[in-house]
């Protein structure tokens, strides 16, 4: 973590416009370090208020402190984000955090959230891993991930940015950059860094931390490809809202496309429709066999086997999207002729439903 490392925190921050980013090996890590930050886990009974319609990572990290994830339903089929509703419904004495994801890029409800959470003073945790660089006209230009108390970013190789492997964690405030600095590299009180520029000579270990660095190749990586995020999400962009067009005019009223109302709206990481639940699985199967690859994001986080025990709410919403939901292929050098026949191939698969 020398100098490469230093540059793509301060750019990155920039970019979202934050006071602190906090580069890190990848969106877990990232994820893990937001609740061990916050205290989460420390008392038996801690709760973490979530979507389960989420990659499992969120989950997974809410366990590995010590704390139980408590699922919240989505808003809807085309806005599948945590119900502002739900949360305040769940929050309790033990609700700890809430965890919100910007599903696809497109920003969660989180001026009600916040209100919700500031009330009950409760942490806010952004998973920002599909939203990097993206800034809400309707939340006053804020960057995803800078909204709540802490956000966390992904650039895994599949992300609107990346570095192979790799994460960010974004705060504004100094006591929990602090710690979150300190948890990174093992809870120690120097860097190699700063022993190596002869600013420090030894270290004291301040907390039970671990390795969660990022090394400077991947920064440097990281820095070449924040030059050209602006444009892959504005390509993504265009490319959302020729989805929408699509699914509006080729697509015959057989499926919807989620956060078709302003495709824009997002950074545009993921194309996804919702189709009759009980044609959802021929029709991807059918797309694969004509070369067109799909995935579901995602297999509800509380159906998982290792979940099972995690006793919750009934979410009929996450049921309901997580029947009917399909990802279409999305990235900046997808043609809009591509995106054309992407959609007749499904609405024609959706249309011989009857034969
Ligand atoms: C929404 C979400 N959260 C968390 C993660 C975890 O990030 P990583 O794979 O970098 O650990 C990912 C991506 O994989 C993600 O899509």
């Amino acid at each position: 973590m020398g100098g490469r490392t230093i540059a793509f925190e301060e750019k990155f921050a920039e970019l979202v416009g934050c006071r602190h980013a906090i580069a890190v090996s990848n969106g877990t890590a990232a994820l893990h370090l937001a609740l061990l930050a916050l205290g989460i886990g420390s008392e038996a009974g801690d709760e973490v208020i979530q979507p389960s319609i989420n990659f499992v990572a969120g989950a997974n990290m809410t366990i590995a402190v010590g704390a139980k994830p408590v699922f919240a339903d989505i808003v809807s089929l085309v806005e599948p984000a945590i119900d502002p509703a739900q949360v305040e419904a769940l929050i309790g004495p033990q609700t700890k955090a809430v965890m919100v994801m910007h599903y696809g890029g497109y920003p969660a409800r989180m001026r009600e959230i916040m209100r919700i959470c500031r009330q009950n003073n409760v942490p806010v945790i952004e998973d920002a891993c599909h939203a990097t660089g993206f800034r809400a006209t309707e939340l006053d230009g804020a960057g995803l991930g800078t909204i709540g108390d802490i956000g966390c970013f992904s650039f895994f190789a599949n992300k609107n940015m990346t570095t192979g492997e790799g994460g960010m964690v974004t705060t504004n405030s100094d006591e929990l950059a602090a710690r979150i600095r300190n948890l990174r590299s093992h809870g120690m009180t120097t860097l190699t860094w700063e022993r190596h520029k002869g600013r420090a000579s030894t270290y004291d270990v301040m907390a039970n931390g671990y390795n969660y660095r990022i090394d400077d190749l991947r920064a440097a990586l990281g820095l070449a490809q924040l030059e050209k995020l602006p444009k892959a999400n504005e390509r993504r962009q265009q490319l959302a809202a020729a989805y929408a067009r699509a699914v509006e005019h080729i697509g015959r009223g057989e499926l919807e496309y989620v956060y078709g109302s302003n495709p824009t709206a997002g950074s545009a990481h993921l194309a996804a429709v919702v189709v009759d639940p009980d044609q959802r699985d021929r029709i991807r199967k059918s797309l694969a066999e004509r070369g067109i690859q799909t995935s579901m994001h995602y297999p509800p986080v509380h159906e998982f086997s290792a979940f099972k025990r995690v006793a919750g709410p009934q979410l009929p919403h996450t049921r309901a999207f997580a029947n009917a939901m399909i990802t279409l292929p999305l990235f900046p050098d997808l043609g809009e002729e591509a995106v054309n026949d992407i959609v007749s191939a499904v609405a024609d698969l959706c249309q011989s439903r009857a034969a």
